[in-house]
C-alpha cells in the first residue's frame, strides 16, 4: 500500500470533535440482528471499513443489508445459511460474533476463524466452552469453528476471564436457549451493556447488564428493533490523549464521560483540566492541558480498568511527559510492538515481559513509522504531532478501520496532517 499520513509536528490541537457509534459495538449489534426474522435498523453507525465488511458477512448468511450514512438496515430471513466462511470473515475480528446468533437460530454454525488486529494470541476456547455448556458440540475443523446442538438449554457458565467476545457469543446463543443461563465473570464493558439493551428491545430477558453476572431467561423467538449505537469511548479517549499530548484544548461530544472515568482521572493526574458534560446533545468532556504533562503509571485491565486499546496512547503520552512511567499490559502481549515504532521517533522506552518503562523526553524526532493495528496507528499520528519535522505513518488502512474522518477531524483541530496516496 502506498497510502500514508504526513504529520507535521508542533501544532497545539484546539477545538471540538463529534464522536459517533463504537466500532466494537456496532459490529456485534449487526450480528445480533441475525437473531430476529425481519428488519432491524441500527443508527449512529461509524463510517469505517469494518461496517461494510460485516455487512458482507451478514449477506453471505442470507440477510439483505443496506448502509446509508450512519444507518444500517438489516433484513434477516426466516432461514439463515449457517456457514460463515466468506472472504470478509478473515478481515475482521468481530466476524466471530456471528457464532452465537447462528447457534441460537440454526442450532449449528460453521464460522471461519476471524482476522483482525495482530495484537497477540486470540484463542476462542471460552467461546466454545460456553456453547458446550449450553448443549452444543464444538470443534475447530479446517480453519473454522464448528458448533452443533440438538437443542440449547440454560446453564451456569463461569468464564476464566471476563472476555468481551466470549460474553457476547454466549449471551447471543443463551437468549434463545431453553431455561436460565447465568454467565459469571462476564465482561462489563459499555459495549456489552449496549448489546444487552438491544437484545432486551428485541424481547430478550437479561438481567445484570454492566455487572459481572448476567442472568438470561431464554425465549422462543426475538423481534427486530431499532437501536442507536453507544458512542465510541476509545475514539473519545484518543482525542483526550491528543489534547494532553499536544498541550491542547479539545471538547469531545457524543461519548458518555462515565465510560472514561478512569482515563480522565489519569489525565487529571498528568496535569490536565477535565470538565465532563452529562446527558443530552452536549454529552462528553473537555480536556485542556497547559504545559508539559507529568508522568503517570497505567495498567490495562478489563473494564472498568484502563482499556488495552488505549495502551498505545498511554505510551505515547508517557514518551513526552516529565518523569518516568510504568505501563503494564495484561491482555494482549503483542501490543508492545508499538514501542519499536516509538523508538524510531526517539522515545526512551523499553519493555520487560508485560511491563514497559518509559522515560519522558522534551520532544520526539520525526521518522517514517509503520502502524501495526488500529490504535497503534492512531498513537503514532499523535506522537508525530509531538515530533520535530514531518513524520510519515504507513499502513494506515489499520487506522481507517477504526477512526471515521480521522484526518478531517485532526485538521479541524489545527493539525497539519495529510493523507498521501501515490
Ligand atoms: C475485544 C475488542 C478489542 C479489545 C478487547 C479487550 C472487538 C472487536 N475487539 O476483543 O478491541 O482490545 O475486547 O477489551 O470488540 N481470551 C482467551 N480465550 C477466549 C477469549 C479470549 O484466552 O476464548 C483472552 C484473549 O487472548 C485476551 C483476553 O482473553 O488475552 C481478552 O480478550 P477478549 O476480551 O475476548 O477480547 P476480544 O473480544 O477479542
Amino acid at each position: 500500500m502506498s497510502e500514508h499520513f504526513r504529520v507535521q509536528g508542533g501544532a497545539r490541537l484546539v477545538g471540538e470533535v463529534d464522536v459517533v457509534g463504537a466500532k466494537n459495538s456496532v459490529l456485534k449489534l449487526m450480528a445480533a440482528a441475525l437473531l430476529a426474522e425481519g428488519t432491524t435498523t441500527i443508527t449512529n453507525c461509524p463510517e469505517i471499513l469494518d461496517v461494510p465488511l460485516m455487512a458482507d458477512v451478514l449477506r453471505s448468511l442470507g440477510c439483505e443489508v443496506t448502509i446509508e450514512g450512519d444507518v444500517a438496515t438489516i433484513t434477516t430471513p426466516a432461514e439463515l445459511n449457517h456457514r460463515a466462511d466468506s472472504e470478509a470473515m478473515g478481515k475482521l475480528r468481530a466476524s466471530v460474533c456471528v457464532l452465537g446468533p447462528l447457534v441460537g437460530r440454526c442450532k449449528r454454525a460453521v464460522v471461519a476463524l476471524p482476522g483482525g488486529d495482530a495484537i497477540g494470541s486470540r484463542p476462542l476456547d471460552m467461546h466454545q466452552n460456553g456453547l458446550r455448556k449450553l448443549g452444543a458440540h464444538s470443534e475447530i475443523e479446517h480453519g473454522c469453528v464448528v458448533a452443533e446442538a440438538e437443542g440449547l438449554h440454560g446453564a451456569q457458565i463461569w468464564l476464566d476471564f471476563p472476555s468481551v467476545g466470549a460474553t457476547e457469543n454466549i449471551l447471543m446463543a443463551a437468549v434463545l436457549a431453553e431455561g436460565t443461563t447465568i454467565i459469571d465473570n462476564a465482561a462489563r464493558e459499555p459495549e456489552i451493556i449496549d448489546i444487552c439493551v438491544m437484545l432486551q428491545e428485541m424481547g430478550a430477558k437479561i438481567e445484570g447488564a454492566g455487572t459481572s453476572t448476567l442472568t438470561v431467561q431464554g425465549v422462543q423467538s426475538l423481534r427486530p428493533t431499532q437501536h442507536r449505537v453507544v458512542g465510541d469511548r476509545i475514539v473519545g479517549a484518543t482525542w483526550a490523549f491528543a489534547a494532553a499530548m499536544t498541550r491542547g484544548d479539545i471538547r469531545v461530544r457524543g461519548v458518555n464521560p462515565h465510560h472514561l472515568d478512569l482515563v480522565l482521572e489519569k489525565l487529571r493526574m498528568a496535569g490536565a483540566q477535565v470538565t465532563t458534560f452529562e446527558g443530552g446533545e452536549d454529552e462528553g468532556f473537555r480536556v485542556v492541558m497547559e504545559g508539559r504533562p507529568r508522568s503517570v503509571d497505567f495498567v490495562t485491565l478489563p473494564y472498568p480498568g484502563f482499556a488495552t486499546d488505549l495502551q498505545p496512547f498511554a505510551i505515547a503520552l508517557s514518551t513526552v511527559s516529565e518523569g518516568t512511567s510504568m505501563i503494564t499490559e495484561n491482555l494482549f502481549e503483542a501490543r508492545f510492538r508499538f514501542i519499536e515504532e516509538m523508538q524510531r521517533l526517539g522515545a526512551d522506552a523499553r519493555t520487560d515481559g508485560h511491563h514497559a518503562v518509559v522515560r519522558g523526553i522534551e520532544r520526539l524526532s520525526s521518522a517514517p513509522v509503520w502502524a501495526s493495528d488500529i490504535r497503534a496507528g492512531a498513537g503514532l499520528v499523535l506522537a508525530g504531532l509531538c515530533a520535530d519535522g514531518v513524520t510519515e505513518v504507513w499502513e494506515i488502512f489499520h487506522v481507517e478501520r477504526g477512526y471515521p474522518g480521522f484526518v478531517e477531524n485532526l485538521r479541524k483541530l489545527g493539525a497539519e496532517v495529510d493523507r498521501i496516496s501515490d
